[in-house]
């Protein structure tokens, strides 16, 4: 197979929660420029229908799923979906996440349940769904957005950092279960990226601190995170599974 053929996805269908912006857009404009028919999954319509022009503008089937994967009973429409209109799903991108502020003394139970109903339990009731369609067509790709605070505790949010720890863990158990049914289950780990969900650090003196901390002496772009997906949902990283790579100017690897 040659180079450019490896990173090929014509053909696949993808879904990317949390597609409609920042760095789920990033990865859904990357996955649909190789080729790949494209869903994005999130809350806001006007948003949503933003992207899917854009996606369409590329050439490939795009379309929208509004869903709120915190409501648990709304997950297995969005994959009838899908299947309806594209066809059954190559490639999931569990890439939706929220991050709530507070310290263990201040954090509600209920805001606990928040981040990891949408962090990580969706993700768990997604990937099954994907993987048993996959199991049975003989393959497939599913790729979880973690975080490098999978690596680093924090202060400021323990439950985000939990539930990004967790979806770590998570990644390899199901590789190590989904690898016998060639299912690839990665994780990425960004750093700092520029998007709606880091814009308030930018007025922080936290900010500079970030800068100083970051080898790359920058926050990463919702675009610069489309090649590492389109790697782990293409034939390239067939041979790899239950790796999470740091997608992070080098934040993680310095003291
Ligand atoms: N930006 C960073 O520096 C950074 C660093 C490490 C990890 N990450 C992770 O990367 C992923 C994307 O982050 P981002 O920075 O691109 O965040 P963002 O700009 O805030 O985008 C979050 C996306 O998730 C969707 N979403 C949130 N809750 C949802 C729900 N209950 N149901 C359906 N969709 C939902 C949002 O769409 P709607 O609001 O329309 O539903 C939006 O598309 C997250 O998992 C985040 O934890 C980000």
């Amino acid at each position: 197979m040659s180079s450019k053929n490896l990173f090929d996805l014509s053909g696949r269908v993808a879904v990317v929660t949390g597609g409609n912006g920042g760095i789920g857009r990033g990865m859904a404009l990357g996955l649909a420029q190789a080729g790949a028919s494209v869903a994005v999954v999130a809350r806001n319509e006007q948003k949503n229908r933003r992207v899917v022009n854009e996606l369409q503008q590329l050439g490939v089937p795009a379309i929208a799923v509004e869903a709120d994967l915190a409501q648990r009973e709304q997950l297995p429409a969005i994959f009838q979906q899908v299947e309806k209109k594209l066809g059954p799903v190559d490639i999931l991108v569990n890439n939706a996440g929220i991050i709530v502020l507070g310290g263990v003394l201040e954090l509600s139970p209920e805001d606990w349940d928040r981040v990891f109903e949408t962090n990580l339990n969706a993700c768990f009731l997604l990937s099954k769904l994907a993987a048993r369609s996959m199991v049975q067509r003989g393959g497939g790709k599913i790729i979880n957005i973690a975080s490098e605070l999978a690596l680093f505790g924090s202060a400021r949010v323990p439950s985000y950092s939990a539930s990004k720890g967790a979806l770590v863990q998570l990644t390899k158990s199901m590789a190590i279960e989904l690898a016998k049914s060639n299912i690839q289950v990665n994780a990425i780990a960004p750093g700092f990226i520029d998007t709606d969900m880091v814009a308030p650090i930018k007025e922080m003196p936290l900010y500079e601190d970030v800068i100083k901390r970051t080898p790359a002496g920058r926050f990463g772009t919702p675009e610069e995170c489309a090649g590492t997906a389109i790697y782990l949902a293409s034939h390239a990283s067939d041979f790899v599974t239950g790796a999470t790579i740091y997608l992070d100017g080098g934040f993680a690897v310095q003291l």
